[in-house]
Protein backbone atom coordinates (compact mmCIF):
# COMPACT_ATOMS: atom_id res chain seq x y z
CA UNK A 1 0.00 0.00 0.00
CA UNK A 2 3.26 1.81 0.74
CA UNK A 3 3.36 2.75 -3.40
CA UNK A 4 -0.14 4.65 -3.27
CA UNK A 5 0.83 6.83 -0.72
CA UNK A 6 1.15 10.16 -2.07
CA UNK A 7 4.14 12.29 -0.97
CA UNK A 8 2.54 15.50 0.56
CA UNK A 9 -1.03 14.84 1.39
CA UNK A 10 -3.09 11.92 3.19
CA UNK A 11 -3.90 9.36 1.04
CA UNK A 12 -7.91 9.79 0.74
CA UNK A 13 -10.00 6.69 0.55
CA UNK A 14 -13.48 5.94 0.20
CA UNK A 15 -14.98 3.93 2.82
CA UNK A 16 -17.05 1.24 2.32
CA UNK A 17 -20.76 1.84 3.03
CA UNK A 18 -23.30 -1.08 1.98
CA UNK A 19 -25.90 -0.10 -0.39
CA UNK A 20 -24.76 2.91 -0.61
CA UNK A 21 -21.31 2.98 -1.88
CA UNK A 22 -21.96 0.88 -5.25
CA UNK A 23 -21.31 1.56 -8.62
CA UNK A 24 -23.56 4.46 -9.52
CA UNK A 25 -22.72 6.34 -5.94
CA UNK A 26 -18.77 5.73 -7.32
CA UNK A 27 -19.99 7.23 -10.59
CA UNK A 28 -21.66 10.35 -8.68
CA UNK A 29 -18.37 11.13 -6.92
CA UNK A 30 -15.67 10.52 -9.71
CA UNK A 31 -17.46 13.71 -11.40
CA UNK A 32 -16.18 15.80 -8.40
CA UNK A 33 -12.74 14.46 -8.13
CA UNK A 34 -13.68 11.58 -5.97
CA UNK A 35 -10.93 9.57 -4.18
CA UNK A 36 -7.28 8.11 -4.78
CA UNK A 37 -8.87 4.56 -3.52
CA UNK A 38 -12.17 2.89 -3.24
CA UNK A 39 -12.98 0.23 -1.20
CA UNK A 40 -16.04 -2.17 -2.32
CA UNK A 41 -19.07 -2.50 0.06
CA UNK A 42 -18.36 -6.11 2.17
CA UNK A 43 -18.58 -9.34 -0.09
CA UNK A 44 -20.39 -11.85 1.88
CA UNK A 45 -18.83 -14.49 2.61
CA UNK A 46 -19.67 -18.47 4.00
CA UNK A 47 -19.88 -21.99 3.31
CA UNK A 48 -22.01 -21.33 0.09
CA UNK A 49 -21.14 -17.72 -1.07
CA UNK A 50 -20.71 -16.79 -4.54
CA UNK A 51 -19.12 -13.05 -5.07
CA UNK A 52 -22.47 -10.95 -4.75
CA UNK A 53 -22.63 -9.90 -8.86
CA UNK A 54 -24.16 -6.17 -8.43
CA UNK A 55 -20.55 -5.96 -6.34
CA UNK A 56 -18.28 -7.27 -9.27
CA UNK A 57 -19.82 -4.84 -11.19
CA UNK A 58 -18.21 -1.92 -9.26
CA UNK A 59 -15.00 -3.28 -10.20
CA UNK A 60 -15.66 -4.51 -13.32
CA UNK A 61 -16.83 -1.10 -14.54
CA UNK A 62 -14.15 1.36 -12.51
CA UNK A 63 -15.75 4.34 -13.67
CA UNK A 64 -12.31 6.19 -13.23
CA UNK A 65 -10.03 3.43 -13.58
CA UNK A 66 -8.47 4.27 -9.32
CA UNK A 67 -7.40 1.31 -7.29
CA UNK A 68 -10.43 -0.44 -5.81
CA UNK A 69 -9.64 -2.67 -2.54
CA UNK A 70 -12.36 -5.79 -2.43
CA UNK A 71 -13.46 -5.96 1.23
CA UNK A 72 -14.89 -8.91 2.55
CA UNK A 73 -16.77 -10.16 5.38
CA UNK A 74 -16.98 -13.79 7.28
CA UNK A 75 -15.03 -15.87 9.54
CA UNK A 76 -15.26 -19.36 7.51
CA UNK A 77 -11.67 -19.82 6.79
CA UNK A 78 -11.75 -21.86 3.65
CA UNK A 79 -14.54 -19.96 2.10
CA UNK A 80 -12.17 -16.57 2.73
CA UNK A 81 -9.99 -17.90 1.10
CA UNK A 82 -11.99 -19.22 -1.80
CA UNK A 83 -13.17 -15.96 -2.23
CA UNK A 84 -10.04 -14.09 -2.37
CA UNK A 85 -8.67 -16.02 -4.95
CA UNK A 86 -11.31 -15.32 -6.63
CA UNK A 87 -11.74 -11.98 -6.50
CA UNK A 88 -7.95 -11.75 -7.67
CA UNK A 89 -8.91 -13.09 -10.78
CA UNK A 90 -10.53 -9.39 -11.74
CA UNK A 91 -9.21 -5.69 -11.33
CA UNK A 92 -9.22 -5.11 -8.23
CA UNK A 93 -5.40 -3.71 -5.88
CA UNK A 94 -5.93 -5.83 -2.88
CA UNK A 95 -8.16 -7.64 -0.42
CA UNK A 96 -9.51 -6.50 3.01
CA UNK A 97 -11.64 -8.01 5.87
CA UNK A 98 -13.71 -6.69 7.56
CA UNK A 99 -13.46 -6.55 11.71
CA UNK A 100 -16.02 -3.68 12.24
CA UNK A 101 -19.27 -4.26 11.35
CA UNK A 102 -21.45 -3.26 14.25
CA UNK A 103 -24.84 -5.37 13.08
CA UNK A 104 -26.12 -7.91 15.80
CA UNK A 105 -26.77 -10.37 13.00
CA UNK A 106 -23.57 -10.29 11.88
CA UNK A 107 -21.71 -10.30 15.16
CA UNK A 108 -23.60 -13.09 16.65
CA UNK A 109 -22.11 -14.91 13.66
CA UNK A 110 -18.66 -13.83 14.93
CA UNK A 111 -17.68 -12.19 11.66
CA UNK A 112 -17.50 -8.53 11.25
CA UNK A 113 -17.08 -6.42 14.71
CA UNK A 114 -18.09 -9.75 16.19
CA UNK A 115 -14.27 -11.58 15.18
CA UNK A 116 -12.71 -8.71 18.14
CA UNK A 117 -14.45 -10.80 20.59
CA UNK A 118 -12.18 -14.13 19.12
CA UNK A 119 -8.62 -12.89 18.68
CA UNK A 120 -7.36 -16.66 18.47
CA UNK A 121 -9.66 -16.78 14.76
CA UNK A 122 -8.74 -13.31 13.86
CA UNK A 123 -4.53 -14.69 13.96
CA UNK A 124 -5.72 -17.52 12.03
CA UNK A 125 -7.93 -15.91 9.48
CA UNK A 126 -5.31 -13.14 8.99
CA UNK A 127 -2.73 -15.96 8.90
CA UNK A 128 -4.27 -18.08 6.45
CA UNK A 129 -5.98 -15.46 4.14
CA UNK A 130 -2.37 -13.35 3.91
CA UNK A 131 -0.82 -16.74 2.58
CA UNK A 132 -3.22 -16.54 -0.50
CA UNK A 133 -3.25 -13.13 -1.06
CA UNK A 134 -0.48 -11.89 -3.51
CA UNK A 135 -1.77 -8.36 -3.80
CA UNK A 136 -2.53 -5.81 -0.99
CA UNK A 137 -3.63 -7.50 1.93
CA UNK A 138 -5.83 -5.14 4.56
CA UNK A 139 -7.69 -4.84 7.23
CA UNK A 140 -10.61 -2.37 8.61
CA UNK A 141 -10.97 -2.66 12.17
CA UNK A 142 -12.76 -1.17 15.05
CA UNK A 143 -10.30 -0.18 17.94
CA UNK A 144 -12.23 -3.24 20.13
CA UNK A 145 -15.85 -4.92 20.90
CA UNK A 146 -16.94 -3.89 24.83
CA UNK A 147 -13.73 -1.16 25.35
CA UNK A 148 -10.97 0.67 23.69
CA UNK A 149 -9.09 -1.33 26.29
CA UNK A 150 -8.91 -3.73 24.38
CA UNK A 151 -7.13 -2.36 21.40
CA UNK A 152 -3.84 -2.66 22.53
CA UNK A 153 -3.87 -6.52 22.49
CA UNK A 154 -5.22 -6.29 19.13
CA UNK A 155 -2.95 -4.02 17.84
CA UNK A 156 0.08 -6.54 18.95
CA UNK A 157 -2.06 -9.13 16.64
CA UNK A 158 -2.13 -6.88 13.77
CA UNK A 159 1.51 -6.92 13.85
CA UNK A 160 2.20 -10.21 13.58
CA UNK A 161 1.15 -10.68 10.70
CA UNK A 162 2.08 -8.91 7.02
CA UNK A 163 -1.04 -6.76 6.35
CA UNK A 164 -0.59 -4.17 3.84
CA UNK A 165 -2.62 -1.07 5.50
CA UNK A 166 -4.42 -1.00 8.92
CA UNK A 167 -7.42 1.05 8.25
CA UNK A 168 -8.84 2.30 12.00
CA UNK A 169 -12.53 3.30 12.40
CA UNK A 170 -11.82 5.12 16.25
CA UNK A 171 -15.06 3.24 18.38
CA UNK A 172 -15.82 0.01 19.48
CA UNK A 173 -18.46 -1.87 18.28
CA UNK A 174 -20.78 -0.87 21.24
CA UNK A 175 -20.47 2.66 20.45
CA UNK A 176 -21.64 2.08 17.44
CA UNK A 177 -22.05 5.05 15.52
CA UNK A 178 -22.12 8.06 18.44
CA UNK A 179 -19.96 10.72 18.31
CA UNK A 180 -17.16 9.91 20.08
CA UNK A 181 -13.93 8.96 17.84
CA UNK A 182 -10.45 7.50 19.81
CA UNK A 183 -7.95 9.47 18.16
CA UNK A 184 -5.68 8.23 20.71
CA UNK A 185 -6.02 4.56 19.78
CA UNK A 186 -5.86 5.71 16.48
CA UNK A 187 -2.24 7.52 17.31
CA UNK A 188 -1.44 4.10 18.73
CA UNK A 189 -1.68 2.33 15.84
CA UNK A 190 -0.03 4.38 13.44
CA UNK A 191 2.90 4.97 15.82
CA UNK A 192 3.23 0.55 16.57
CA UNK A 193 2.07 -0.19 12.92
CA UNK A 194 5.10 -1.36 10.55
CA UNK A 195 2.17 -0.44 7.74
CA UNK A 196 0.38 2.30 6.39
CA UNK A 197 -2.83 3.57 9.30
CA UNK A 198 -5.61 5.20 7.62
CA UNK A 199 -7.83 6.79 10.48
CA UNK A 200 -11.26 6.54 9.66
CA UNK A 201 -14.63 7.95 11.79
CA UNK A 202 -16.02 11.67 11.15
CA UNK A 203 -13.78 13.25 8.70
CA UNK A 204 -16.16 15.93 7.51
CA UNK A 205 -14.78 18.72 6.28
CA UNK A 206 -11.36 19.91 5.48
CA UNK A 207 -10.79 21.37 9.05
CA UNK A 208 -11.52 17.97 10.55
CA UNK A 209 -9.46 16.29 8.20
CA UNK A 210 -6.56 18.16 9.39
CA UNK A 211 -7.23 17.70 12.95
CA UNK A 212 -7.72 14.27 12.39
CA UNK A 213 -3.70 13.79 10.26
CA UNK A 214 -2.65 15.91 13.26
CA UNK A 215 -3.58 14.26 15.98
CA UNK A 216 -3.20 10.54 14.46
CA UNK A 217 -0.15 10.93 12.18
CA UNK A 218 -2.10 8.50 9.86
CA UNK A 219 -1.03 8.27 6.37
CA UNK A 220 -4.45 8.31 5.22
CA UNK A 221 -8.32 9.46 5.77
CA UNK A 222 -10.76 6.78 4.81
CA UNK A 223 -13.91 9.09 4.61
CA UNK A 224 -17.86 7.61 4.98
CA UNK A 225 -20.48 9.99 5.26
CA UNK A 226 -18.70 13.15 5.01
CA UNK A 227 -18.30 12.46 1.30
CA UNK A 228 -21.89 11.75 0.49
CA UNK A 229 -22.59 14.96 2.14
CA UNK A 230 -20.25 16.90 0.27
CA UNK A 231 -18.60 15.13 -2.76
CA UNK A 232 -15.88 18.01 -3.20
CA UNK A 233 -14.72 17.32 0.46
CA UNK A 234 -11.81 15.15 -1.36
CA UNK A 235 -11.18 17.43 -4.25
CA UNK A 236 -11.10 20.32 -1.05
CA UNK A 237 -8.69 17.95 1.06
CA UNK A 238 -6.27 17.89 -2.37
CA UNK A 239 -6.36 21.18 -2.43
CA UNK A 240 -5.96 22.56 1.27
CA UNK A 241 -2.46 20.39 0.82
CA UNK A 242 -1.41 21.17 -2.12
CA UNK A 243 -1.87 24.69 -2.58
CA UNK A 244 -2.73 26.01 1.39
CA UNK A 245 -5.96 27.27 -0.21
CA UNK A 246 -9.43 25.25 -0.68
CA UNK A 247 -10.32 26.80 -3.86
CA UNK A 248 -13.80 24.71 -4.57
CA UNK A 249 -16.24 26.41 -3.42
CA UNK A 250 -19.95 24.73 -3.83
CA UNK A 251 -23.07 26.68 -3.68
CA UNK A 252 -26.79 25.76 -3.19
CA UNK A 253 -27.23 25.52 -7.18
CA UNK A 254 -23.81 22.89 -7.43
CA UNK A 255 -25.51 21.03 -4.38
CA UNK A 256 -28.99 20.86 -5.70
CA UNK A 257 -26.84 19.58 -9.10
CA UNK A 258 -25.33 17.10 -7.05
CA UNK A 259 -29.04 15.56 -6.35
CA UNK A 260 -30.11 15.56 -9.63
CA UNK A 261 -26.65 13.75 -10.60
CA UNK A 262 -27.70 11.18 -8.08
CA UNK A 263 -31.42 10.82 -9.17
CA UNK A 264 -30.31 10.21 -12.25
CA UNK A 265 -27.09 7.77 -11.79
CA UNK A 266 -28.94 5.19 -9.11
CA UNK A 267 -32.05 5.37 -10.41
CA UNK A 268 -32.57 1.71 -12.09
CA UNK A 269 -34.80 0.69 -14.68
CA UNK A 270 -37.87 0.21 -13.92
CA UNK A 271 -38.18 1.13 -10.70
CA UNK A 272 -41.59 3.08 -8.99
CA UNK A 273 -41.65 6.21 -8.28
CA UNK A 274 -42.14 5.18 -4.52
CA UNK A 275 -38.42 3.16 -4.73
CA UNK A 276 -36.51 5.38 -5.66
CA UNK A 277 -38.01 8.33 -3.55
CA UNK A 278 -36.80 5.79 -0.62
CA UNK A 279 -33.06 5.45 -2.73
CA UNK A 280 -33.16 9.09 -2.87
CA UNK A 281 -33.36 9.40 0.88
CA UNK A 282 -31.02 7.69 1.65
CA UNK A 283 -28.55 10.06 0.25
CA UNK A 284 -30.22 13.10 1.39
CA UNK A 285 -30.60 12.08 5.14
CA UNK A 286 -26.92 12.27 5.06
CA UNK A 287 -26.99 15.74 2.67
CA UNK A 288 -29.94 17.78 4.05
CA UNK A 289 -29.59 18.29 8.12
CA UNK A 290 -27.79 21.45 8.46
CA UNK A 291 -29.62 23.41 5.47
CA UNK A 292 -32.66 25.59 7.05
CA UNK A 293 -34.06 27.07 10.36
CA UNK A 294 -33.56 23.52 12.69
CA UNK A 295 -32.98 21.50 10.06
CA UNK A 296 -36.21 22.74 7.90
CA UNK A 297 -34.81 20.85 4.61
CA UNK A 298 -34.94 17.65 5.90
CA UNK A 299 -37.77 17.76 8.47
CA UNK A 300 -39.87 18.78 4.63
CA UNK A 301 -38.55 15.60 2.29
CA UNK A 302 -38.77 13.01 5.34
CA UNK A 303 -42.45 13.29 4.77
CA UNK A 304 -42.43 13.01 1.05
CA UNK A 305 -43.56 10.28 -1.09
CA UNK A 306 -43.42 11.35 -4.96
CA UNK A 307 -40.03 12.44 -6.67
CA UNK A 308 -42.00 15.58 -8.14
CA UNK A 309 -42.86 16.93 -4.14
CA UNK A 310 -39.00 15.55 -3.32
CA UNK A 311 -37.69 17.85 -6.11
CA UNK A 312 -39.81 20.36 -4.86
CA UNK A 313 -38.83 20.59 -1.67
CA UNK A 314 -35.32 20.68 -2.72
CA UNK A 315 -36.36 23.65 -5.13
CA UNK A 316 -37.64 25.84 -2.40
CA UNK A 317 -34.54 25.15 -0.05
CA UNK A 318 -31.51 24.94 -2.39
CA UNK A 319 -32.84 27.37 -5.42
CA UNK A 320 -35.20 29.96 -4.39
CA UNK A 321 -33.60 33.47 -3.25
CA UNK A 322 -29.38 33.77 -2.55
CA UNK A 323 -29.09 30.16 -4.32
CA UNK A 324 -25.25 31.26 -5.50
CA UNK A 325 -24.33 31.81 -1.76
CA UNK A 326 -21.27 29.83 -1.08
CA UNK A 327 -21.97 26.87 0.87
CA UNK A 328 -18.89 25.81 3.73
CA UNK A 329 -19.55 22.27 5.26
CA UNK A 330 -18.03 22.98 9.26
CA UNK A 331 -17.74 19.59 11.12
CA UNK A 332 -22.26 19.61 11.65
CA UNK A 333 -23.68 21.79 9.65
CA UNK A 334 -23.51 23.81 6.42
CA UNK A 335 -22.66 27.17 6.67
CA UNK A 336 -24.00 29.40 4.43
CA UNK A 337 -22.31 32.92 3.20
CA UNK A 338 -24.48 35.56 1.39
CA UNK A 339 -22.26 36.44 -1.22
CA UNK A 340 -18.60 34.84 -3.13
CA UNK A 341 -16.26 37.07 -2.50
CA UNK A 342 -13.69 34.80 -5.39
CA UNK A 343 -17.37 36.31 -7.91
CA UNK A 344 -17.38 32.70 -9.11
C1 LIG B 1 -24.82 2.86 5.83
C2 LIG B 1 -23.45 2.37 6.20
C3 LIG B 1 -22.96 1.21 5.64
C4 LIG B 1 -21.68 0.73 5.98
N1 LIG B 1 -21.19 -0.41 5.38
C5 LIG B 1 -19.90 -0.78 5.64
C6 LIG B 1 -19.28 -1.88 4.94
O1 LIG B 1 -19.87 -2.51 4.03
N2 LIG B 1 -18.01 -2.23 5.29
C7 LIG B 1 -17.30 -1.54 6.25
O2 LIG B 1 -16.14 -1.87 6.53
N3 LIG B 1 -17.86 -0.49 6.90
C8 LIG B 1 -19.11 -0.09 6.60
N4 LIG B 1 -19.61 1.02 7.21
C9 LIG B 1 -18.73 1.81 8.12
C10 LIG B 1 -17.99 2.90 7.32
O3 LIG B 1 -17.11 2.33 6.37
C11 LIG B 1 -17.17 3.81 8.27
O4 LIG B 1 -16.28 3.01 8.99
C12 LIG B 1 -18.06 4.59 9.24
O5 LIG B 1 -19.18 5.15 8.58
C13 LIG B 1 -17.28 5.72 9.93
O6 LIG B 1 -16.75 6.60 8.96
P1 LIG B 1 -17.44 8.03 8.61
O7 LIG B 1 -17.64 8.75 9.91
O8 LIG B 1 -16.46 8.71 7.70
O9 LIG B 1 -18.75 7.72 7.95
C14 LIG B 1 -20.88 1.48 6.90
C15 LIG B 1 -21.39 2.66 7.45
C16 LIG B 1 -22.64 3.13 7.11
C17 LIG B 1 -23.13 4.44 7.71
Amino acid sequence: MRDLLPENRPLLILAPMQDITDLPFWRVLSRYGGPDVYYTEYFRVHRDSRPEKFILRSIEENPDGKPVIAQMIGQDIDALRRTALDLQKRRIAGIDINLGCPAPIVCKKEAGGGLLRHPEKIDAILREVRACVHLRFTVKTRIGFDSPDEFPALLDLFRRHPIDALTVHGRTVREMYKPVVHEDAIARAARLMPCPVFANGNVRCVESARRMVEATGARGLMIGRGAIRNPWLFTQIREAWTTGEVRTRPTLVDLREYIDRLDRETRLPGMRDGGHVGNMKKYLGYIAPGIGENDAFWAELKPVLTLRDLFAVCDRHLLSGGSDSVLTLTDSIWVRTESDPSGK
